[in-house]
Protein backbone atom coordinates (compact mmCIF):
# COMPACT_ATOMS: atom_id res chain seq x y z
CA UNK A 1 0.00 0.00 0.00
CA UNK A 2 0.48 3.90 -0.55
CA UNK A 3 2.37 5.58 2.65
CA UNK A 4 0.96 9.21 3.04
CA UNK A 5 4.25 11.20 1.92
CA UNK A 6 3.36 14.97 2.18
CA UNK A 7 6.79 16.07 0.24
CA UNK A 8 4.95 15.32 -2.71
CA UNK A 9 1.23 15.34 -2.06
CA UNK A 10 -0.61 17.23 -4.99
CA UNK A 11 -1.98 20.87 -4.77
CA UNK A 12 -5.06 20.55 -2.88
CA UNK A 13 -7.69 23.51 -3.56
CA UNK A 14 -7.31 25.66 -0.69
CA UNK A 15 -4.75 23.60 0.67
CA UNK A 16 -1.44 26.40 1.76
CA UNK A 17 0.33 25.06 -1.22
CA UNK A 18 -2.27 25.87 -3.82
CA UNK A 19 -1.10 29.22 -5.20
CA UNK A 20 -2.75 32.42 -5.42
CA UNK A 21 -1.66 33.73 -8.58
CA UNK A 22 -4.31 35.45 -10.14
CA UNK A 23 -3.47 37.19 -13.46
CA UNK A 24 -5.81 37.49 -16.75
CA UNK A 25 -2.71 38.54 -18.99
CA UNK A 26 -1.87 35.95 -21.56
CA UNK A 27 1.61 34.41 -20.23
CA UNK A 28 2.88 31.08 -20.93
CA UNK A 29 6.25 30.93 -19.12
CA UNK A 30 9.76 30.83 -21.19
CA UNK A 31 8.53 29.55 -24.83
CA UNK A 32 7.96 32.19 -27.23
CA UNK A 33 5.21 30.42 -29.61
CA UNK A 34 4.44 31.71 -33.09
CA UNK A 35 0.45 32.98 -33.20
CA UNK A 36 0.02 31.49 -29.76
CA UNK A 37 -0.98 34.71 -28.05
CA UNK A 38 -4.17 34.86 -31.08
CA UNK A 39 -4.98 31.61 -30.99
CA UNK A 40 -5.23 31.86 -27.13
CA UNK A 41 -7.39 34.53 -26.86
CA UNK A 42 -9.74 32.70 -29.46
CA UNK A 43 -9.84 30.00 -26.93
CA UNK A 44 -10.57 32.41 -23.99
CA UNK A 45 -13.26 33.72 -25.83
CA UNK A 46 -14.72 30.12 -26.17
CA UNK A 47 -14.17 29.65 -22.49
CA UNK A 48 -15.78 32.53 -21.65
CA UNK A 49 -19.62 31.30 -22.47
CA UNK A 50 -20.68 29.03 -18.89
CA UNK A 51 -21.97 26.83 -21.88
CA UNK A 52 -23.64 24.00 -19.40
CA UNK A 53 -25.96 21.52 -20.61
CA UNK A 54 -27.72 19.75 -17.93
CA UNK A 55 -29.00 23.14 -16.52
CA UNK A 56 -31.97 24.95 -18.13
CA UNK A 57 -31.15 28.22 -16.93
CA UNK A 58 -27.69 28.10 -19.15
CA UNK A 59 -29.53 27.10 -22.16
CA UNK A 60 -29.07 30.97 -23.74
CA UNK A 61 -25.93 30.33 -23.01
CA UNK A 62 -25.09 27.15 -24.93
CA UNK A 63 -27.04 28.29 -27.49
CA UNK A 64 -24.38 32.00 -27.82
CA UNK A 65 -21.66 29.15 -27.50
CA UNK A 66 -22.37 27.41 -30.99
CA UNK A 67 -23.37 30.50 -32.62
CA UNK A 68 -19.58 31.40 -31.69
CA UNK A 69 -18.61 28.30 -33.49
CA UNK A 70 -20.81 29.27 -36.60
CA UNK A 71 -18.87 32.57 -36.82
CA UNK A 72 -15.79 30.77 -36.02
CA UNK A 73 -15.94 28.31 -38.82
CA UNK A 74 -17.78 30.68 -41.44
CA UNK A 75 -14.78 33.09 -40.87
CA UNK A 76 -12.20 30.35 -41.94
CA UNK A 77 -14.01 29.76 -45.13
CA UNK A 78 -15.84 26.69 -43.65
CA UNK A 79 -19.52 26.36 -45.30
CA UNK A 80 -21.10 26.25 -41.89
CA UNK A 81 -24.67 25.30 -40.28
CA UNK A 82 -26.31 25.73 -36.74
CA UNK A 83 -29.03 22.53 -36.29
CA UNK A 84 -31.54 22.77 -34.36
CA UNK A 85 -32.80 19.78 -31.78
CA UNK A 86 -34.97 19.71 -29.19
CA UNK A 87 -32.10 20.20 -26.64
CA UNK A 88 -29.32 22.14 -27.84
CA UNK A 89 -27.73 23.19 -31.46
CA UNK A 90 -25.41 20.38 -33.67
CA UNK A 91 -22.35 22.72 -35.58
CA UNK A 92 -21.44 20.99 -38.06
CA UNK A 93 -18.96 22.94 -40.96
CA UNK A 94 -17.32 21.70 -43.62
CA UNK A 95 -14.54 22.59 -46.45
CA UNK A 96 -14.87 21.92 -50.32
CA UNK A 97 -15.35 18.40 -50.83
CA UNK A 98 -13.86 16.20 -53.47
CA UNK A 99 -14.65 12.55 -54.49
CA UNK A 100 -10.83 12.12 -55.18
CA UNK A 101 -10.09 12.72 -51.73
CA UNK A 102 -10.32 10.79 -48.25
CA UNK A 103 -13.24 12.04 -45.58
CA UNK A 104 -12.31 12.69 -42.05
CA UNK A 105 -14.87 14.16 -39.66
CA UNK A 106 -13.93 15.90 -36.20
CA UNK A 107 -16.39 15.59 -33.27
CA UNK A 108 -16.67 17.41 -30.47
CA UNK A 109 -18.31 18.82 -27.87
CA UNK A 110 -19.05 22.68 -26.69
CA UNK A 111 -21.15 21.87 -23.69
CA UNK A 112 -18.94 21.59 -20.29
CA UNK A 113 -20.10 20.16 -17.13
CA UNK A 114 -21.63 22.55 -14.29
CA UNK A 115 -19.11 24.04 -12.10
CA UNK A 116 -20.02 23.35 -8.70
CA UNK A 117 -18.32 23.53 -6.00
CA UNK A 118 -17.55 26.99 -6.88
CA UNK A 119 -16.20 27.69 -3.67
CA UNK A 120 -13.39 25.40 -4.25
CA UNK A 121 -12.11 27.19 -7.24
CA UNK A 122 -8.80 29.24 -7.15
CA UNK A 123 -10.29 31.74 -10.23
CA UNK A 124 -13.84 31.88 -11.85
CA UNK A 125 -14.76 29.19 -13.88
CA UNK A 126 -15.37 30.88 -16.82
CA UNK A 127 -12.56 34.11 -16.59
CA UNK A 128 -9.50 31.78 -18.04
CA UNK A 129 -6.29 32.79 -16.62
CA UNK A 130 -2.99 31.13 -17.08
CA UNK A 131 -0.82 30.24 -14.31
CA UNK A 132 2.21 27.96 -14.59
CA UNK A 133 1.90 27.39 -18.48
CA UNK A 134 -1.94 26.12 -18.02
CA UNK A 135 -5.19 27.90 -18.90
CA UNK A 136 -8.04 27.59 -16.18
CA UNK A 137 -11.53 27.03 -16.71
CA UNK A 138 -14.53 25.10 -17.11
CA UNK A 139 -13.99 23.42 -20.51
CA UNK A 140 -10.17 23.74 -21.30
CA UNK A 141 -10.05 20.38 -21.04
CA UNK A 142 -13.16 18.99 -21.78
CA UNK A 143 -13.65 19.65 -24.42
CA UNK A 144 -13.04 23.19 -25.68
CA UNK A 145 -9.23 23.32 -25.78
CA UNK A 146 -8.64 20.20 -27.42
CA UNK A 147 -11.66 21.01 -29.95
CA UNK A 148 -10.63 24.49 -30.37
CA UNK A 149 -6.88 23.02 -31.31
CA UNK A 150 -8.72 20.90 -34.01
CA UNK A 151 -9.99 23.82 -35.92
CA UNK A 152 -7.41 25.92 -35.26
CA UNK A 153 -5.45 23.18 -37.34
CA UNK A 154 -7.39 23.52 -40.22
CA UNK A 155 -7.39 27.50 -40.44
CA UNK A 156 -3.55 27.45 -39.96
CA UNK A 157 -3.16 24.43 -42.96
CA UNK A 158 -6.01 26.37 -45.13
CA UNK A 159 -3.98 30.23 -44.78
CA UNK A 160 -1.04 28.70 -45.68
CA UNK A 161 -2.04 26.06 -48.47
CA UNK A 162 -5.17 27.79 -49.78
CA UNK A 163 -6.67 23.79 -49.60
CA UNK A 164 -6.89 20.74 -47.17
CA UNK A 165 -5.32 17.44 -47.86
CA UNK A 166 -8.44 15.83 -46.97
CA UNK A 167 -12.00 16.79 -47.02
CA UNK A 168 -13.15 17.62 -43.64
CA UNK A 169 -16.47 17.59 -41.57
CA UNK A 170 -16.45 19.43 -37.81
CA UNK A 171 -19.34 17.74 -35.86
CA UNK A 172 -19.67 19.71 -32.81
CA UNK A 173 -22.18 18.92 -30.34
CA UNK A 174 -24.05 20.46 -27.40
CA UNK A 175 -25.12 18.06 -25.54
CA UNK A 176 -21.98 15.06 -24.70
CA UNK A 177 -22.25 15.79 -20.66
CA UNK A 178 -25.86 14.73 -21.28
CA UNK A 179 -25.47 11.52 -23.32
CA UNK A 180 -25.83 12.90 -26.22
CA UNK A 181 -29.89 12.59 -26.61
CA UNK A 182 -30.31 14.14 -29.98
CA UNK A 183 -27.12 12.94 -31.93
CA UNK A 184 -27.90 9.87 -32.78
CA UNK A 185 -31.22 10.67 -34.55
CA UNK A 186 -29.37 13.31 -36.71
CA UNK A 187 -26.80 11.13 -37.32
CA UNK A 188 -29.62 8.80 -38.64
CA UNK A 189 -31.29 11.76 -40.83
CA UNK A 190 -28.49 12.87 -42.36
CA UNK A 191 -25.77 9.26 -42.80
CA UNK A 192 -25.29 10.59 -46.23
CA UNK A 193 -24.11 13.92 -45.70
CA UNK A 194 -21.84 12.67 -43.19
CA UNK A 195 -20.06 9.88 -44.81
CA UNK A 196 -16.68 9.28 -44.46
CA UNK A 197 -13.19 7.35 -43.79
CA UNK A 198 -12.45 8.40 -40.23
CA UNK A 199 -13.63 9.77 -37.44
CA UNK A 200 -11.06 11.94 -34.95
CA UNK A 201 -11.79 13.10 -31.52
CA UNK A 202 -9.89 14.45 -29.07
CA UNK A 203 -12.07 14.18 -25.63
CA UNK A 204 -9.71 11.64 -24.10
CA UNK A 205 -6.17 11.75 -22.06
CA UNK A 206 -2.88 11.29 -22.92
CA UNK A 207 -1.07 8.85 -19.96
CA UNK A 208 1.91 11.80 -19.39
CA UNK A 209 2.88 14.79 -20.60
CA UNK A 210 4.35 14.82 -24.01
CA UNK A 211 3.66 10.99 -24.39
CA UNK A 212 1.72 10.59 -27.23
CA UNK A 213 -1.73 8.37 -26.73
CA UNK A 214 -3.96 6.60 -28.48
CA UNK A 215 -7.41 5.27 -27.09
CA UNK A 216 -8.71 2.08 -28.43
CA UNK A 217 -11.73 1.43 -25.53
CA UNK A 218 -13.47 3.43 -23.32
CA UNK A 219 -16.60 2.42 -21.11
CA UNK A 220 -19.82 2.24 -21.83
CA UNK A 221 -22.25 4.00 -18.91
CA UNK A 222 -25.79 3.60 -17.89
CA UNK A 223 -27.26 5.21 -14.85
CA UNK A 224 -30.45 5.47 -12.77
CA UNK A 225 -31.78 6.97 -9.61
CA UNK A 226 -33.62 5.60 -6.81
CA UNK A 227 -35.96 6.83 -4.46
CA UNK A 228 -37.35 5.79 -1.10
CA UNK A 229 -40.08 6.58 0.54
CA UNK A 230 -41.97 6.21 3.76
CA UNK A 231 -44.15 8.89 6.04
CA UNK A 232 -46.75 11.19 3.63
CA UNK A 233 -44.96 13.89 5.34
CA UNK A 234 -41.55 15.09 7.17
CA UNK A 235 -42.34 14.15 10.87
CA UNK A 236 -40.82 15.24 14.46
CA UNK A 237 -38.39 12.69 14.95
CA UNK A 238 -38.99 13.08 18.62
CA UNK A 239 -43.08 12.19 18.26
CA UNK A 240 -42.47 9.56 15.55
CA UNK A 241 -38.74 8.30 16.23
CA UNK A 242 -38.84 5.13 16.47
CA UNK A 243 -42.83 4.11 15.29
CA UNK A 244 -41.57 4.56 11.34
CA UNK A 245 -38.70 3.54 9.21
CA UNK A 246 -36.21 6.58 8.19
CA UNK A 247 -35.85 6.44 4.22
CA UNK A 248 -32.33 7.81 4.75
CA UNK A 249 -31.49 4.78 7.15
CA UNK A 250 -33.19 2.49 4.69
CA UNK A 251 -31.57 3.96 1.44
CA UNK A 252 -28.42 3.75 3.36
CA UNK A 253 -28.96 -0.15 3.72
CA UNK A 254 -30.15 -0.82 0.48
CA UNK A 255 -27.03 1.20 -1.58
CA UNK A 256 -24.42 -1.12 1.06
CA UNK A 257 -25.16 -3.84 -0.64
CA UNK A 258 -24.08 -2.99 -4.25
CA UNK A 259 -20.22 -3.72 -3.26
CA UNK A 260 -18.65 -6.44 -0.91
CA UNK A 261 -16.29 -4.79 1.86
CA UNK A 262 -13.31 -4.96 -1.01
CA UNK A 263 -14.93 -2.88 -3.59
CA UNK A 264 -16.15 -5.43 -6.02
CA UNK A 265 -19.89 -5.43 -7.24
CA UNK A 266 -21.96 -7.55 -5.29
CA UNK A 267 -25.51 -7.43 -7.94
CA UNK A 268 -26.13 -10.71 -9.38
CA UNK A 269 -25.41 -10.90 -12.76
CA UNK A 270 -23.34 -7.82 -12.41
CA UNK A 271 -20.12 -9.63 -14.13
CA UNK A 272 -21.39 -11.75 -16.23
CA UNK A 273 -19.62 -11.96 -19.73
CA UNK A 274 -17.40 -9.36 -18.60
CA UNK A 275 -14.43 -9.82 -21.46
CA UNK A 276 -10.95 -10.40 -19.39
CA UNK A 277 -8.12 -8.20 -19.56
CA UNK A 278 -5.80 -9.26 -22.41
CA UNK A 279 -2.32 -10.17 -21.64
CA UNK A 280 -0.81 -7.40 -24.33
CA UNK A 281 -2.55 -4.93 -22.05
CA UNK A 282 -1.68 -5.76 -18.85
CA UNK A 283 2.20 -6.03 -19.74
CA UNK A 284 1.86 -2.72 -21.82
CA UNK A 285 0.32 -0.83 -19.19
CA UNK A 286 2.70 -2.18 -16.58
CA UNK A 287 5.48 -0.14 -18.58
CA UNK A 288 3.29 2.96 -18.73
CA UNK A 289 4.61 5.86 -17.04
CA UNK A 290 1.41 6.14 -15.12
CA UNK A 291 0.79 3.96 -12.57
CA UNK A 292 -1.15 3.36 -9.14
CA UNK A 293 1.40 5.81 -7.23
CA UNK A 294 0.40 8.40 -9.95
CA UNK A 295 -3.03 8.03 -9.41
CA UNK A 296 -2.78 8.09 -5.21
CA UNK A 297 -1.05 11.17 -5.97
CA UNK A 298 -4.04 13.13 -8.36
CA UNK A 299 -6.58 11.70 -6.32
CA UNK A 300 -5.28 12.47 -2.97
CA UNK A 301 -7.15 9.82 -0.99
CA UNK A 302 -5.42 8.03 2.22
CA UNK A 303 -4.66 5.03 0.08
CA UNK A 304 -6.33 3.35 -2.89
CA UNK A 305 -9.59 1.04 -3.17
CA UNK A 306 -11.47 -1.33 -5.54
CA UNK A 307 -12.12 -4.58 -6.82
CA UNK A 308 -9.23 -6.99 -5.88
CA UNK A 309 -6.52 -8.50 -8.43
CA UNK A 310 -6.03 -5.69 -10.48
CA UNK A 311 -3.89 -2.30 -10.66
CA UNK A 312 -5.60 0.69 -10.38
CA UNK A 313 -5.29 1.90 -13.67
CA UNK A 314 -7.05 -1.49 -14.69
CA UNK A 315 -9.79 -0.82 -12.65
CA UNK A 316 -10.79 2.47 -14.17
CA UNK A 317 -10.07 0.88 -17.77
CA UNK A 318 -11.35 -2.38 -18.00
CA UNK A 319 -13.29 -3.66 -15.10
CA UNK A 320 -16.85 -2.16 -14.57
CA UNK A 321 -18.65 -0.32 -12.03
CA UNK A 322 -21.30 1.08 -9.94
CA UNK A 323 -20.55 4.77 -8.56
CA UNK A 324 -23.09 6.31 -6.13
CA UNK A 325 -23.18 9.68 -7.71
CA UNK A 326 -25.19 11.64 -5.60
CA UNK A 327 -27.21 11.58 -2.13
CA UNK A 328 -30.12 13.33 -0.62
CA UNK A 329 -32.80 14.00 1.93
CA UNK A 330 -33.43 15.25 5.22
CA UNK A 331 -32.16 18.53 6.53
CA UNK A 332 -28.95 20.32 4.77
CA UNK A 333 -29.13 23.81 6.33
CA UNK A 334 -27.02 24.96 9.44
CA UNK A 335 -27.73 23.16 12.60
CA UNK A 336 -29.68 20.59 13.61
CA UNK A 337 -33.26 19.89 12.96
CA UNK A 338 -35.01 16.88 14.37
CA UNK A 339 -36.78 15.40 11.59
CA UNK A 340 -37.34 11.95 9.57
CA UNK A 341 -37.54 13.15 5.87
CA UNK A 342 -40.53 11.46 4.34
CA UNK A 343 -37.92 10.88 0.92
CA UNK A 344 -34.36 10.21 0.08
CA UNK A 345 -32.83 9.97 -2.96
CA UNK A 346 -29.54 8.63 -4.73
CA UNK A 347 -28.09 9.04 -8.35
CA UNK A 348 -26.11 5.96 -9.23
CA UNK A 349 -24.19 5.60 -12.74
CA UNK A 350 -22.57 2.21 -13.71
CA UNK A 351 -19.45 1.94 -16.15
CA UNK A 352 -19.36 -1.15 -18.28
CA UNK A 353 -16.75 -2.62 -20.35
CA UNK A 354 -17.13 -4.57 -23.41
CA UNK A 355 -19.78 -7.32 -23.55
CA UNK A 356 -22.29 -5.93 -20.49
CA UNK A 357 -25.72 -4.58 -22.08
CA UNK A 358 -26.57 -0.99 -20.28
CA UNK A 359 -30.03 -1.87 -20.16
CA UNK A 360 -29.49 -5.30 -18.63
CA UNK A 361 -27.06 -3.93 -16.11
CA UNK A 362 -29.81 -1.62 -14.96
CA UNK A 363 -32.53 -4.13 -14.66
CA UNK A 364 -30.06 -5.97 -12.79
CA UNK A 365 -29.45 -3.15 -10.70
CA UNK A 366 -33.54 -1.82 -10.14
CA UNK A 367 -33.85 -5.75 -9.09
CA UNK A 368 -31.39 -6.14 -6.57
CA UNK A 369 -32.23 -2.90 -5.08
CA UNK A 370 -36.02 -4.21 -4.76
CA UNK A 371 -34.88 -7.23 -3.54
CA UNK A 372 -33.18 -5.60 -0.65
CA UNK A 373 -35.52 -2.49 0.38
CA UNK A 374 -36.96 -2.84 3.33
CA UNK A 375 -40.54 -3.46 3.71
CA UNK A 376 -41.02 -0.41 6.07
CA UNK A 377 -40.49 1.53 2.73
CA UNK A 378 -41.58 2.38 -0.81
CA UNK A 379 -38.56 2.25 -3.99
CA UNK A 380 -38.70 4.30 -6.95
CA UNK A 381 -36.76 4.20 -9.99
CA UNK A 382 -36.19 6.66 -12.88
CA UNK A 383 -33.51 5.83 -15.27
CA UNK A 384 -30.76 8.46 -17.31
CA UNK A 385 -29.03 8.34 -20.24
CA UNK A 386 -27.00 4.94 -21.58
CA UNK A 387 -23.85 4.35 -23.44
CA UNK A 388 -22.25 1.16 -24.93
CA UNK A 389 -19.00 0.16 -24.06
CA UNK A 390 -16.47 0.69 -27.09
CA UNK A 391 -13.84 -1.35 -28.13
CA UNK A 392 -11.54 -0.84 -31.17
CA UNK A 393 -8.72 -2.54 -33.23
CA UNK A 394 -5.93 0.03 -32.04
CA UNK A 395 -3.88 -1.71 -35.64
CA UNK A 396 -6.15 -0.82 -38.46
CA UNK A 397 -4.90 1.51 -41.20
CA UNK A 398 -6.55 4.48 -39.98
CA UNK A 399 -5.38 3.71 -36.56
CA UNK A 400 -1.76 3.25 -37.95
CA UNK A 401 -2.40 6.23 -39.67
CA UNK A 402 -3.32 8.35 -36.09
CA UNK A 403 -0.35 6.53 -34.50
CA UNK A 404 2.29 8.14 -37.03
CA UNK A 405 0.64 11.60 -36.44
CA UNK A 406 1.11 11.16 -33.09
CA UNK A 407 4.78 10.46 -33.22
CA UNK A 408 5.21 12.97 -35.58
CA UNK A 409 3.95 15.72 -33.00
CA UNK A 410 5.16 14.56 -29.56
CA UNK A 411 8.13 11.60 -30.69
CA UNK A 412 8.70 8.73 -28.56
CA UNK A 413 6.26 5.87 -28.77
CA UNK A 414 2.20 5.42 -28.63
CA UNK A 415 1.13 4.66 -25.97
CA UNK A 416 -1.88 1.84 -26.62
CA UNK A 417 -4.99 2.42 -23.74
CA UNK A 418 -8.32 1.91 -22.21
CA UNK A 419 -10.11 4.29 -20.51
CA UNK A 420 -12.70 4.76 -17.91
CA UNK A 421 -14.70 7.64 -18.77
CA UNK A 422 -17.42 7.49 -21.35
CA UNK A 423 -18.18 8.86 -25.06
CA UNK A 424 -22.08 7.65 -25.26
CA UNK A 425 -22.12 8.86 -29.01
CA UNK A 426 -19.46 6.40 -29.94
CA UNK A 427 -21.69 3.44 -31.20
CA UNK A 428 -24.08 5.20 -33.03
CA UNK A 429 -20.87 6.93 -35.07
CA UNK A 430 -20.07 2.79 -35.76
CA UNK A 431 -23.45 1.80 -36.47
CA UNK A 432 -24.59 4.70 -38.98
CA UNK A 433 -21.41 6.11 -40.08
CA UNK A 434 -19.32 2.56 -40.17
CA UNK A 435 -16.18 4.80 -40.27
CA UNK A 436 -12.82 3.56 -37.71
CA UNK A 437 -12.88 5.98 -34.60
CA UNK A 438 -9.90 7.15 -32.92
CA UNK A 439 -9.28 8.82 -30.05
CA UNK A 440 -6.44 10.88 -29.92
CA UNK A 441 -6.40 12.52 -26.04
CA UNK A 442 -4.73 15.61 -25.10
CA UNK A 443 -5.95 15.95 -21.78
CA UNK A 444 -3.68 15.10 -19.05
CA UNK A 445 -5.00 12.71 -15.80
CA UNK A 446 -4.07 16.18 -13.86
CA UNK A 447 -6.42 18.19 -15.96
CA UNK A 448 -9.32 18.25 -12.88
CA UNK A 449 -11.71 17.57 -16.21
CA UNK A 450 -15.57 18.13 -13.83
CA UNK A 451 -13.78 19.08 -10.82
CA UNK A 452 -13.25 22.48 -9.75
CA UNK A 453 -9.92 24.49 -11.48
CA UNK A 454 -10.37 22.11 -15.08
CA UNK A 455 -7.01 23.11 -16.69
CA UNK A 456 -5.41 22.70 -19.43
CA UNK A 457 -1.29 23.19 -20.59
CA UNK A 458 -0.99 25.68 -22.91
CA UNK A 459 1.83 23.08 -24.53
CA UNK A 460 -0.72 20.52 -25.27
CA UNK A 461 -3.08 23.12 -26.93
CA UNK A 462 -0.40 24.06 -29.28
CA UNK A 463 0.33 20.27 -29.62
CA UNK A 464 -3.33 19.62 -30.49
CA UNK A 465 -2.88 22.12 -33.58
CA UNK A 466 -0.09 20.39 -34.71
CA UNK A 467 -1.56 16.84 -34.10
CA UNK A 468 -4.55 18.30 -36.66
CA UNK A 469 -1.97 19.08 -39.23
CA UNK A 470 -0.04 15.69 -39.14
CA UNK A 471 -3.39 14.06 -39.06
CA UNK A 472 -5.17 15.32 -41.58
CA UNK A 473 -1.68 14.56 -43.59
CA UNK A 474 -1.57 10.62 -42.56
CA UNK A 475 -5.05 10.06 -43.05
CA UNK A 476 -4.53 11.74 -46.47
CA UNK A 477 -2.23 8.79 -48.02
N1 LIG B 1 -14.27 13.68 -22.24
C1 LIG B 1 -15.17 12.91 -21.48
C2 LIG B 1 -15.02 11.41 -21.70
C3 LIG B 1 -13.73 10.84 -21.19
C4 LIG B 1 -13.26 11.17 -19.95
C5 LIG B 1 -13.05 9.95 -21.95
C6 LIG B 1 -12.08 10.63 -19.49
C7 LIG B 1 -11.87 9.39 -21.50
C8 LIG B 1 -11.38 9.75 -20.26
C9 LIG B 1 -16.60 13.29 -21.77
O1 LIG B 1 -16.78 14.67 -21.93
C10 LIG B 1 -17.44 12.92 -20.59
O2 LIG B 1 -17.21 13.42 -19.53
N2 LIG B 1 -18.40 12.04 -20.78
C11 LIG B 1 -19.33 11.71 -19.76
C12 LIG B 1 -20.51 11.08 -20.42
C13 LIG B 1 -21.73 11.01 -19.55
C14 LIG B 1 -22.14 12.31 -18.98
C15 LIG B 1 -22.87 10.41 -20.33
C16 LIG B 1 -18.70 10.78 -18.73
O3 LIG B 1 -17.83 9.96 -19.06
O4 LIG B 1 -19.05 10.89 -17.57
ZN1 LIG C 1 -16.87 15.50 -19.82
Amino acid sequence: MFARRSAIVPERAGSPNAHSQKTLVLHHGARNYFCMDAHLEQLFDFLRFPSISTDRAYSDHVSACGEWLYTKFTSMGLRADVNGTPGHPIIVARNGHRADRKTVLIYGHYDVQPVDPLNLWDSPPFEPVIRDGRIYARGSTDNKGQILAHIIGVEETLKRDSDLPVNVIFLIEGEEEIGSPNLGAFLQRNREALRCDAIAISDTGMVAPGVPTLTYSLRGIASLEVKVSGPAMDLHSGIYGGAVMNPISALARMLATLHDAEGRVAVPGFYDGVAPLQDWEKESWAKLPLDDNAVWEITGVPELFGEHGYSALERVWARPTIEINGIGGGYQGEGTKTVIPREAFAKLTFRLVPNQRPEQVVEQVRKHLERVSPAAVRVEFSGGHTGEPFFTDPNSAPAKAAQRALVRTFGGEVALIREGGSIPILQAFKDVLGAEILLLGLALPDCRAHSPNENFPVENFAAGIRLNQALLEELSR
